[in-house]
Formats: structure tokens, C-alpha cells, sequence
């Protein structure tokens, strides 16, 4: 019996989860609160931005978090604040910070 399309879907769906990076080091959202002391001027404890030209990155997923860090530590992703901020953070420091932003429930509110 060949699977249905939703099925084929979602085993597709599921490959690409299970082929996506896991994050090296076990995270620690708690530990992730306390290092987020050094990004709060700009992101917020809470994640939501408090200089206009930082993005609101609180409830963003762990993995995607956990790439944008290491992009900008690598050089992948360049700017002139974050580069300089991710290339002393260890892959346990950005694991522990994407955790603590993803744990972070938001809500949207759209327009009328
Ligand atoms: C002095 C201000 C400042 C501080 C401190 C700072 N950031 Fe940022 N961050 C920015 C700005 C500005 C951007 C937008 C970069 C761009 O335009 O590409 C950014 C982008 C990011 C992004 C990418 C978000 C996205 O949606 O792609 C992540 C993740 C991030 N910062 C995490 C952190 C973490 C974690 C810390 C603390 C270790 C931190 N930042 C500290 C200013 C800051």
C-alpha cells in the first residue's frame, strides 16, 4: 500500500526535523537568564527590544537563536555590535541564551 500525500508529508516534515543541527551543548534556560544580563540593554531580559534598532527576539526558536549566534560568531552573518558580542560566547553560552529567549512566551495582538 503506497502512503498517502499527508503521510508522505509528514515523514518529509519529520527527515527534515530530525536531519536539522541539535544544538552541542545540553541548554540551560536558567543559566541563559543569568548570561542574558550582558544583552538586556538592547534585547531585554524579556527578549523584546529596548533600542529601536534591535529586534525583539523572545519566543524565536531555539535553533533559529542557536544558528544566528553562531553565524555571527563565525562571520557568516556580519554586524558591527553582534560580531563583536557573539565571538566571546562559548556553544554552552549560546546554548544556554537560545534556550532562555525560546522559553520566553509572547503573544500578538493584530490591528483592527
Ligand atoms: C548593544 C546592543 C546589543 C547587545 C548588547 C546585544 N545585541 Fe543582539 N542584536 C543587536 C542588533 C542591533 C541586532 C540586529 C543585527 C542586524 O541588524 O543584523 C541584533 C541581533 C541579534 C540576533 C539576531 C536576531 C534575528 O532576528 O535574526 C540575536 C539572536 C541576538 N542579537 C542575540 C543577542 C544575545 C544573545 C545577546 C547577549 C549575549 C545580544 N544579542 C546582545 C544588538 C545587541
Amino acid at each position: 500500500m503506497t502512503a498517502k500525500p499527508i503521510t508522505r508529508l509528514l515523514l518529509g516534515l519529520a527527515a527534515a526535523a530530525a536531519a536539522l543541527p541539535a544544538p552541542a551543548a545540553a541548554a540551560d534556560a536558567a543559566a541563559g537568564r543569568q548570561k542574558a544580563r550582558q544583552c538586556q540593554t538592547c534585547h531585554g531580559l524579556d527578549g523584546i527590544a529596548k533600542i529601536p534598532i534591535a529586534p525583539h527576539i523572545a519566543g524565536e526558536s531555539q535553533i533559529y537563536l542557536d544558528t544566528q549566534l553562531k553565524a555571527f560568531r563565525s562571520g557568516k552573518r556580519e554586524h558591527e555590535i553582534m560580531s563583536v558580542i557573539a565571538k566571546d560566547l562559548s556553544d554552552a553560552d549560546i546554548a544556554d541564551l537560545s534556550a532562555w529567549y525560546a522559553s520566553i512566551e509572547i503573544t500578538a495582538t493584530m490591528p483592527e
